[in-house]
């Protein structure tokens, strides 16, 4: 199968009412981690690298996606996220990204409607398609720190308005979601009635950014490995399931594969005081993040997809 576009996958997705997981990666082992779980699955999937994952792992890591992304028997593409200019963009092209995020949500909406369709009029060119976002997450985007209370939520005109003007594939929404391990004083409110209204009016794939899980399980195992977390809340999986049915199509996953692998490492770690060989620390903890990638899947709806 290999690489294809985003919009390939999320196309499908949409139509089919089910949701396709773009999990970040920053090395190798995260990336077979994700690779080797979808094929697994049979699920469709989509690899999402940060600026700051490209500052990380240079572009040995894109070749790294490519090769296994490109190699795999499901669909794969390889997407730029939260990518902060027209520059940083045409970068992830040049590299070889098949799907490109322009965000421009801090910005006043004519200045992300005109970024927007620029990227897309590049990226469109040399058939690489575009995610935008309208509205502002709580929690901490790249370029500000945004409390829940500032979060602006996605107004479903201004939406439409930006899709027909901007030209872009698929929308990040704002619906309640956060980045990170703690979304919320408690379960944290999705404004499902919202995503409705924001899905009747655009027939385009829509994106939950801030949509880990950040399972308990996980979480206290990472306190009783000697890690040391607060009150850490993620997004409950009725809600994503749910979102899905409503017009979801595409579900950022960071946070769970953070806590996955540093847990499994912190366990080995204090549980084999001798060891220090890179492969039985690292290896343990890619089972552990393929772990967590395959139940994503199937709570998505992308398992048996492919
Ligand atoms: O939404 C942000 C992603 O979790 C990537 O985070 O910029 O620290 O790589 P990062
Ligand atoms: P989480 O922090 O909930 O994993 O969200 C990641 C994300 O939205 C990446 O763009
Ligand atoms: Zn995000």
């Amino acid at each position: 199968m290999g690489l294809v576009t985003g919009l390939e996958i999320l196309a499908a997705a949409r139509a089919g009412g089910y949701g396709v997981g773009a999990f970040n990666t920053n090395d190798l082992e995260i990336t077979q981690a994700i690779i080797e779980a979808a094929e697994e699955a049979r699920s469709p999937v989509m690899l999402a690298l940060s600026e700051g994952a490209l500052k990380f792992g240079g572009p040995a890591l894109v070749e790294i996606c490519k090769y296994l992304g490109g190699g795999a028997k499901v669909p794969v593409a390889i997407h730029l996220d939260h990518g902060s200019s027209f520059a940083s963009c045409m970068r992830a092209i040049r590299l070889g990204f098949t799907s490109v995020m322009i965000d421009m949500s801090h910005a006043d909406e004519a200045t992300n409607v005109a970024e927007t369709k620029r990227v897309v009029e590049a990226a469109h060119a040399v058939g690489v398609t575009v995610e935008a976002e309208i509205g502002r997450l709580g929690g901490i985007e790249e370029h500000v720190n945004v409390s829940a209370e500032d979060a602006t939520l996605t107004n479903p005109v201004e939406a439409e308005r930006f899709m027909s003007e901007s030209g872009a594939d698929y929308l990040a929404v704002a619906i309640g979601t956060s980045h990170g391990a703690f979304k919320g004083k408690g379960r944290p409110f999705i404004d499902h009635a919202r995503l409705r209204a924001i899905a009747a009016v655009l027939p385009q794939p829509l994106v939950m950014h801030g949509a880990s899980g950040v399972p308990t399980a996980l979480v206290e195992r990472f306190r009783a490995a000697g890690g040391v977390m607060g009150d850490a809340i993620g997004i409950h999986e009725d809600d994503v399931r749910q979102a899905v049915t409503e017009g979801i199509a595409k579900i950022n996953t960071d946070t769970d594969l953070r806590l996955a692998l540093t847990t499994r490492v912190r366990e080995v770690l204090a549980s084999k005081l001798e060891e220090f060989d890179p492969r039985k620390i690292l290896g343990p903890a890619r089972d552990e993040m393929k772990r967590v990638v395959a139940e994503r899947m199937h709570v998505f709806g992308s398992a048996g997809k492919a």
